[in-house]
């Protein structure tokens, strides 16, 4: 098993990531001196797979654990959900030490934070994510949300969990199509940090589709290093944690024109390249980082062109979503891979010429 530390103060904890370890999560609980009741929120995919195991680890431990099921889907991220958790935990008779385990993906991860967040004003919240994207992303720092008014995370919190536990064989069950989500963040990583891992993920992409124990830890493990990393230096958003969003700008904005058809990862993935051609265009990355970086996403199965969508629909986003100051839009660009820039030289004109593919690249 490795360890990953992320240190925030007060609010500092350890990320766990190794193979079988769901049933440890108990011995560690109790280790922290955590003891009596202890909330599960997970959804039926979640439970159905893992759900006993956790159960049987905490209870092997004497926790008196209640299971809360939440619906799967991203719907659930709203209030009324949430406002059903606090009176199930309030039945319970959750006190402001019981801990809540998020147990699942990314969604159960950002509804359960919030519910921990906010209870009793916080209660100790244990992150245990099952999909790939939520062992490498949503899982580490702190950013915990729900949806409104169709406006996704626009209610929300920084809530640092007090322990994460990735266990990668979970990931066994995981749909391809989840596989390659995950893999947009984890190429991000490498892009906007690592040169290195770029490396790696283009010589060992096939075993991590496979899902190889031994490929998807190390995959795991870098990423998630690189955003603790980041998150370290800067837990509240202020900085240097805006260069996570290298891929998101155009990547929200395909996401919103196409009415949230096209899936997240698909979205950054096509940002990505976008992104890596205006650069090439403003003559930064070069043609043959470009290349490596279309090729690298194309061999995760995730898409590098828009297809069947409207190029005034993503420009309109762009537009809505960002500040435009004399014409220009700050964006986060790659320098080469393992580094990135901000711009402030970003035309819409240039990014429609891009996403329409009248470009050249240098
Ligand atoms: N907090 C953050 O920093 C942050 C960062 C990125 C994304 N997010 C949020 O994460 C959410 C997306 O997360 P996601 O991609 O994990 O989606 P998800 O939670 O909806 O999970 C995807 C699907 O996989 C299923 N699943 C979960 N574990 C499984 C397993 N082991 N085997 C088989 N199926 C499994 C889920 O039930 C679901 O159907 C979004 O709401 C997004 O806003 C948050
Ligand atoms: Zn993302």
């Amino acid at each position: 098993m490795r360890k990953i530390k992320v240190r925030l103060g007060n609010n500092s904890y350890e990320i766990y990531i190794g193979s079988g370890i769901l049933s440890k999560v108990g011995y560690w609980l109790k280790e922290k001196g955590f003891i009596g009741k202890i909330v599960i929120i997970t959804n039926p995919i979640a439970k159905e797979l893992h759900g006993d195991t956790l159960q049987e680890a905490l209870i092997r431990e004497n926790f008196d654990v209640v299971l809360l099921l939440v619906p799967d889907g991203e719907e659930q991220k709203s209030l009324e959900t949430a406002a059903r958790l606090y009176e199930e935990l309030s039945n319970f008779g959750a006190e402001r030490l019981t801990p809540i385990l998020a147990l699942g993906g990314g969604v159960i991860g950002d509804l359960a934070g919030f519910v921990a967040a906010t209870y009793l004003r916080g209660v100790p919240l244990v992150q245990i994510p099952t999909t790939l994207l939520a062992q490498v992303d949503s899982s580490i720092g702190g950013k915990v949300a729900i949806d409104y008014n169709k406006l996704k995370n626009r209610i929300g919190a920084f809530y640092q969990p007090k322990l994460v536990v990735t266990d990668i064989t979970t990931l066994q069950t995981l749909p391809a199509q989840e596989i390659s989500d995950g893999l947009a963040e984890t190429i991000k990583y490498a892009v906007i940090r690592d040169k290195q891992f770029f490396t790696y993920l283009e010589q060992n992409l096939d075993k991590i589709k496979s899902l190889d124990n031994v490929a998807l830890e190390e995959v795991i493990f870098k990423s998630a290093k690189i955003k603790a990393e980041i998150v370290e230096k800067d837990e509240k958003d202020l900085g240097l944690r805006n260069i996570l969003n290298y891929g998101h700008t155009v990547g929200h904005a395909i996401e919103t024109a196409s009415d949230f058809k096209v899936r997240h990862g698909q979205a950054v993935a096509i940002g990505m390249v976008t992104e890596g051609r205006i650069s090439n265009m403003l003559g930064i990355l070069s043609r043959s980082d470009l290349i490596r970086l279309r090729n690298l996403i194309k061999k995760a199965d995730l898409p590098v062109e828009i297809s069947n969508l409207n190029v005034n629909k993503v420009i309109q986003a762009i537009k809505h979503d960002k500040k435009i100051f004399k014409g220009k839009i700050r964006f986060i660009l790659p320098k080469s891979i393992g580094s990135v820039f901000i711009s402030d030289e970003v035309t819409l004109e240039l990014i429609e010429r891009v996403l329409v593919g009248r470009y050249e690249e240098a």
